[in-house]
């Protein structure tokens, strides 16, 4: 199974794609997590990267793309999550046309939909572990220690792109260059919109619930 999960900054893409990656089998491709990893790393592509991410902006498509078809190429036959990717019309199409060539495509979209004003709270609350990834909330979604990872003890961390200031302009990006991929899908793929408002298990039952009629679990 090959999904896209789209979504506005903050909407959930990475909380509910661990719960789907696990419960499907899939590989969760996150293309911020590997920019952010890259980052650590302080390859070329980090370098290049992190000005785009501090401010907002996107990073430029021909760097996201080969990243990407990378660690598409990379991921179990079984199938993958994409969360975060892709992103513009551009990106979408480069990969509608790797994975024709490999004679696949994409089986499920699923949209995200959240109010900007709930978005900016879930974002400029947010702690993540630099560590295993895990994600939390300073109210939603609490650790069990304040400013502690449950899953690997590791100290929570903000990001340095989820100030209020920032998530701003990445909102006007994500209206401006993003939610045209919602429409390009809609031509061609089955796309199924998901009230994004509710708690995360709300979401994720959602979720389940459309994705489990296409796989018939
Ligand atoms: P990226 O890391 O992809 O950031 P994003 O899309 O802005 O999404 P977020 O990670 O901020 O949010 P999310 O939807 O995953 O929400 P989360 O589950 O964490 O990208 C970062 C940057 O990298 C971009 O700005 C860009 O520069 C660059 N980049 C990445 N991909 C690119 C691409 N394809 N092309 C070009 N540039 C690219 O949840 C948010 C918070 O809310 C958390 O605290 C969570 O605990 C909480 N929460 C989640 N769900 C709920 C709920 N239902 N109720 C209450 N709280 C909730």
């Amino acid at each position: 199974m090959r999904i896209v999960l789209l979504g506005a900054p903050g909407a959930g893409k990475g909380t509910q794609c661990k719960g789907i990656a696990e419960r499907y089998g899939l590989e969760h491709l996150s293309s911020g997590d590997i920019l952010r990893q890259e980052r650590a790393e302080e390859s070329e592509l980090g370098k290049k990267a992190r000005q785009f991410m501090d401010s907002g902006e996107l990073v430029p498509d021909n760097m996201i793309v080969e990243m990407m078809a990378h660690a598409i190429n990379k991921a179990p036959k079984v199938g993958f999550v994409l969360d975060g990717f892709p992103r513009t019309v551009n990106q979408a199409i480069e990969l509608d046309k790797s994975l024709e060539a490999d004679g696949s495509r994409i089986d499920a979209v699923l949209n995200l939909q959240v109010d900007d004003g709930v978005i900016v709270k879930r974002i400029t609350g947010r702690r993540s572990c630099p560590a295993c990834g895990a994600v939390y909330h300073v109210e939603n979604i609490r650790p069990k220690v304040d400013g502690v990872c449950d899953k690997c003890g590791e100290k929570l961390v903000q990001r340095t792109d989820d100030t209020e200031e920032v998530v701003l302009n990445r909102l006007k990006n994500y209206y401006q260059q993003t939610a045209a991929v919602v429409d390009y899908y809609r031509k061609n793929n089955s796309v199924y919109d998901i009230d994004a408002n509710v708690a995360a298990d709300e979401v994720l039952a959602l979720i389940f619930e459309k994705l489990d009629s296409l796989v018939n679990v």
